[in-house]
């Protein structure tokens, strides 16, 4: 068949991921666990998608319910394994979905984030080229404890994959372990029906397919790859620890290389489901999580923490800002110790000062809130000027109310604007205002107590009253007072 040696040959893939996951210590099903800002499963996924195969089957068991509600739109297929009974019944329940599928199947973990999409494409294309019946990815290790090992003849094709469990010593000192990700060709779920649990676990051993192969009179080789720490499965806190390092090491090389400076990178972590653009400039102690993008020239501060937001070119983010679900544009700039959430969007060229929070609001463009402020459920038209300590009252206890400022409004600064509130344009608030009505277009609203200077008032009271307290005490007061004796 000249077609399987081509990429365009068929191809399932099946993901075990049925299994408990105990050494979590978790309520969360180990494959929902993250590393780099994903579930472990997920991992797995994209590196199967890479494939571009027919189906991917993922076969659930423990947290089936949650896991198949995760991945809902992941376009990929379920297989329940109701009972744990092994590798070998694991793969099985993926038969059905598969009927009729006549191609290649690769079989992988749910629970190896590390696995590399072109490690996989190398064992594929390995197996296709030696013509094997299976192929098994396989590394070595000083002493693969647990691990199946793998047994070959003077060829160098494998003949048996001994468990530890049943390995004897001699077996035990092999140090080519099975990572339990195979390459197989379409017979393999025939094949698998013959698969007993004659064995000490009393488990159908996946890795018993090797023999019926031989059998069958097909090759089965090892794809030997160097990189141990790709095979091996996340299965305690310590593990997913060593996988998130390895992962968002991965990460920061992939960005440096696509042309983003990140300053003393290890300080930085940056999820897997970010993007960013050549020329960004990444401080120190940077996370970047969810779904966020950040586009070219923008420059991010030290300590600042942005999740799912999307930054265009040209934006400055100072230090210590906390972004969350914010769109920025070009030219606009927040910080340092911004905290921007729930939708807030900055248009074009708009500043944020320290200690702004600003909450499902637009700033139109070139808007400025400097310093010390609170927008909540507002639009702020272009070119206004919104003084420190303004704040906009949006909730009454019951519900939130909208604040709309209009276009090259001056608001002065400590001014309340009680929501729901318009405010027209080119319309001043006077500073220290508390605004309760609406305020017409290019009106000035003055809202506060009205000054009163009461003349001789220092001297009438505090003349006597100094008398009475320690010298010393009210030192400003006295000065002034001897100055006009
Ligand atoms: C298996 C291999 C072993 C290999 C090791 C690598 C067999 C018999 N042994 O060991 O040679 O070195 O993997 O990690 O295959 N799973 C199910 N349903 C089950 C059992 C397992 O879905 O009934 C899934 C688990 O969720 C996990 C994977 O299969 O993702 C491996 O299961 P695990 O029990 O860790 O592997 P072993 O059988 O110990
Ligand atoms: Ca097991």
């Amino acid at each position: 068949m000249s077609s399987s040696h081509s990429t365009q040959a068929k191809l399932a893939v099946v993901i075990l991921a049925a299994g408990q996951g105990t050494r979590m210590k978790s309520q969360l099903p180990k494959m929902l666990h993250e590393v780099a800002g994903r579930p472990l499963l997920e991992h797995v996924i994209n590196a199967a998608k890479a494939l571009n195969p027919e189906k991917i089957v993922v076969v659930t068991g423990h947290g089936a319910d949650q896991i198949e509600h995760h991945f809902a739109n992941a376009n990929v297929v379920f297989a329940r394994q109701h009972e744990q009974l092994g590798t070998a019944h694991a793969f099985r329940m993926a038969q059905p979905v598969l009927e009729g599928f006549d191609g290649e199947i690769v079989v992988l973990y749910g629970d190896t984030p590390l696995m590399r999409a072109q490690t996989l494409r190398g064992a594929l294309e390995f197996h296709r080229s030696k013509q094997a019946g299976m192929t098994v990815i396989t590394s070595e290790l000083e002493n693969p404890k647990g691990y199946g090992r793998i047994l070959r003849d003077a060829n160098g094709e494998v003949v048996r994959i001994v468990e530890h469990k049943s390995a004897t010593e001699a077996q035990k000192l092999i140090k080519e372990w099975n990572s339990g990700m195979y390459v197989f060709s379409s017979k393999a779920f025939t094949l698998a029906l013959s698969i007993g649990n004659d064995n000490t676990a009393k488990e159908f051993y996946l890795t018993d397919i090797l023999e019926r192969y031989r059998q069958a009179g097909d090759k089965a080789l090892a794809f030997k790859i160097k990189d141990a720490a790709e095979l091996e499965g996340a299965n305690d806190r310590l593990q997913l620890a060593q996988a998130d390092t390895v992962l968002r090491n991965r990460i920061r090389e992939h960005w440096m290389i696509e042309g983003v400076t990140l300053h003393d990178p290890n300080s930085i972590y940056i999820d897997d489901t970010v993007t960013l653009e050549p020329d960004v400039i990444i401080e120190p102690g940077v996370i970047l999580k969810g779904l966020t993008t950040i586009g070219r020239d923008s420059i991010i501060g030290a300590y600042s923490v942005i999740s799912d937001s999307i930054l265009a070119n040209n934006v400055t983010v100072k230090p210590h800002t906390v972004l969350e679900n914010v769109t920025m544009h070009q030219g606009s700039d927040a910080g340092p110790f911004a905290r921007l959430r729930g939708g807030a969007i900055l248009e074009r060229d708009v500043h944020v000062g320290n200690f702004v929070e600003i909450k499902n609001s637009r700033l139109e463009q070139g808007t400025k809130a400097g310093h010390l402020a609170y927008l909540g459920d507002a639009r702020i038209g272009a070119e206004s000027n919104i003084g420190a300590g303004t704040i906009t009252a949006n909730y009454d206890g019951i519900n939130k109310h909208h604040t709309d400022i209009g276009r090259g409004v001056f608001i002065g600064s400590n001014s309340t604007i009680i929501a729901p509130r318009v405010i027209g344009d080119g319309a001043f608030v006077a500073g220290g205002s508390t605004i309760s009505d609406d305020v017409p277009e290019g009106a000035i609203a003055i809202a506060r107590g009205k000054q009163r200077n009461i003349e001789g008032w220092a001297e009438k009271y505090w003349r006597k009253a100094l008398e009475l307290v320690k010298p010393g005490k009210m030192k400003v007061i006295r000065v002034w007072l001897e100055g006009k004796d």
